[in-house]
């Protein structure tokens, strides 16, 4: 007997490919349970080859779930992640309300798998920002290798990482603008189509974005609180794929030719680094891939023991929806976890 599984805004840009993983791994469900708004009930959503009918969440028992895979927003997550929790399921959620929380593990498998048997406290697991999850995959094998002292990065996030609207207002838009229509700024602070946009999230009080702001508090939770890391973080006019400018420096020396080849051994990772036109990951290529892609590989000579890199991913799926299913996976397959129908 396998596990029953609900996804939590299955609707939506995540819900919707965690969906499509968890049947594209087989992963061992009996049940899997489409969950989104009031407003969606009967809307019907891909799983493999079927179609599953969308129910209400504010209707559904959880007694007999044993994951949660959630991807709804902060305010349902606040509101349902604990109800849902006391019901004995584990929630495994997407957005940023329970990630810094000392009793909520924030896992990457990759990077810090043992860290997910604290999930015992509250029940919940934090996935984290898409932005973290494909820096700190990159990181962990080098910092393995020569401490990681500091970290600059440039983010360069596509309008999925905003939702389904996000991805809506630049289709909008772009139409908009080669049909001579007034364009409409609703999602996103500025006009998204054929611009870049140096704002995701709210400003903090030191002028830094939230975003960026996750990327710190996060990298430090998740791989080492000694890293320091400042962050830039840009909304670009991509449909899918996020894209990342490191510059790391070291405490020891390591040379190019040393990363390529750690990064080309690191789960997850995939190294394309051919110092010729085209030979680098950009974010159209990867879209639909689960790997996180490294290019661009080389010194950085401004600082002693610098590096830098180039990293791609798809922020809907390592970003989001796989890491979630990935670490559903790791919970069964470390036994952490038993189906209630088995245990019963
Ligand atoms: N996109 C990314 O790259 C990314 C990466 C990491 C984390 N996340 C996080 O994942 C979450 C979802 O992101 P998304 O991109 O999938 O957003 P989205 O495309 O806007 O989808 C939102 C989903 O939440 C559902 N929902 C909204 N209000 C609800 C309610 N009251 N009760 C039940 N379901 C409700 C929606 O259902 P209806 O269709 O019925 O409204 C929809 O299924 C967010 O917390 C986001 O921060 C996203």
């Amino acid at each position: 007997m396998g596990f029953k599984v609900a996804v939590v805004g299955a609707t939506g840009n995540v819900g919707r490919e965690m969906l499509a993983i968890l049947a594209e791994r087989s992963f061992p469900a009996d049940e899997v349970v489409p969950l989104a708004s009031r407003r969606s009930q009967g809307v019907e959503v891909s799983f493999g080859d079927r179609t599953l009918k969308c129910r209400s969440l504010e209707h559904q028992d959880f007694s007999d779930v044993d994951i949660c895979l959630m991807s709804a927003g902060s305010t349902v997550s606040k509101e349902w992640s604990p109800k849902i929790a006391a019901a004995g399921a584990v929630v495994i959620d997407n957005s940023s309300c329970w990630r810094y929380d000392s009793d909520v593990p924030l896992i990457v498998p990759e990077v810090n798998a043992d860290a997910i048997a604290g999930f015992r406290k509250r029940g919940i697991i934090a996935n984290p920002n898409c932005s973290t999850a494909q820096l700190v995959l990159a990181l962990k094998p080098l910092h393995d290798r020569s401490r990681i002292k500091r970290v600059v990065v440039a983010t360069y996030q596509s309008v999925s990482g905003a939702g389904k609207d996000g991805m809506d207002e630049l289709d909008r838009q772009t139409k908009a603008i080669y049909s001579l229509q007034e364009i409409e700024a609703k999602k996103f602070p500025k006009r998204i189509a054929f611009n870049v946009i140096p704002h995701i999230d709210v400003f903090m009080e030191d002028g830094t974005t939230k975003e960026e702001w996750k990327m710190v508090v996060e990298t430090k939770k998740i791989l080492d609180p000694k890293i320091k890391l400042t962050a830039t973080c840009v909304r670009v006019p991509v449909f899918i794929g996020h894209s990342e400018a490191v510059n790391i420096e070291f405490e020891e020396p390591i040379t190019p030719e040393e990363a390529r080849q750690i990064l080309s051994m690191a789960p997850g990772c995939l190294v394309i680094d051919k110092r010729e036109p085209g030979g680098y990951a950009t974010p159209h290529e990867i879209a639909g891939e689960d790997a996180t892609y490294i290019s661009r590989i080389r010194e950085d000579a401004t600082v002693e023991n610098g590096l830098s890199l180039w990293v791609v991913s798809d922020n809907l799926r390592k970003g989001a929806a796989l890491n979630a299913v990935q670490i559903a996976e790791c919970l069964i397959n470390r036994k952490l976890i038993q189906a209630k129908q088995k245990a019963a």
